[in-house]
């Protein structure tokens, strides 16, 4: 289902609004909320928003734990950091316990590091599926998601929860969910913003599939929402 907002503002209003209500839902079923962070430039002012009253007062942050869609093996202060962008502008904001917050530590040792997380996922949820119950994602220009990106294996993980890459032409590694552990999660949000992604929205929503990354995305057992501004939904671009 795609929504379309007039901009990125209302855009990052109702997906803060689609958050709280998913944290209240999760925490009346199932007593936590479980949800993945993107990274990237389009959910930061979505963070921004839950920092704001009234959805500070309403989101259950004491039952929050707070996964990450994807990361870049840099120093977790290093500005191209998704855990610290996240931080800055939302969880060093909310009263979220500090134990509750998962980043993927993998500036050291990556390939280690996606099988500690995995190993993390499985122990957090057992004995039940690692099936988060929000997961945030953005849309690369080149149809990637997370960090599964075009050129690299890490589309075509089968088997794994998480894996590790290197995309050409960066001088760090990612790590990153896979499609396999995305497709688990109850609730997955794409958000996308701006005239710059309307040929690959209308690409990856209505083109043949198998061509893109995001195209793998569709949760059997969950619900795919896709929230959008005008600017990225114009057919004509
Ligand atoms: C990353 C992100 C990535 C991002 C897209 C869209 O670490 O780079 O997780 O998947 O969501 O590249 O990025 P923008 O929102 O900046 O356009």
């Amino acid at each position: 289902m795609m929504q379309i907002y007039d901009d990125g503002e209302r855009l990052s209003q109702a997906a803060a609004e689609l958050f709280a209500d998913q944290a209240s839902k999760a925490v009346a079923a199932r007593g936590r909320f479980c949800v993945a962070l993107a990274g990237g430039n389009t959910p930061r002012q979505m963070y921004h928003q839950l920092t704001l009253p009234p959805l500070r007062e309403q989101i259950p942050w004491a039952q929050a734990h707070i996964f990450w869609g994807d990361e870049r093996c840099v120093s977790g202060d290093d500005p191209r950091s998704n855990s610290r962008m996240a931080r800055e502008l939302l969880l060093d904001r909310v009263p979220i316990p500090g134990t509750q917050i998962y980043p993927m530590d993998c500036a050291e040792n990556p390939e280690g590091a996606a099988g500690r997380y995995q190993s993390r996922l499985r122990e957090f949820f057992q004995p039940e599926e690692p099936r988060l119950d929000l997961i945030l994602l953005g849309l690369g220009k080149d149809g990637h998601t997370a960090s599964l990106i075009p050129g690299t294996q890490a589309p075509d993980e089968k088997l794994r929860l998480v894996t590790e890459l290197r995309k050409p032409g960066e001088d760090f590694a990612r790590l990153s969910l896979t499609a396999p552990m995305i497709n688990l999660a109850r609730v997955v949000v794409f958000l996308v913003s701006g005239k710059s992604k309307a040929g690959i929205l209308q690409q990856v929503r209505t083109g043949p599939p198998g061509r893109f990354p995001a195209q793998l995305i569709n949760p059997p057992g969950g619900k795919l929402y896709w929230l959008v501004d005008k600017a990225a939904a114009a057919t004509e671009h």
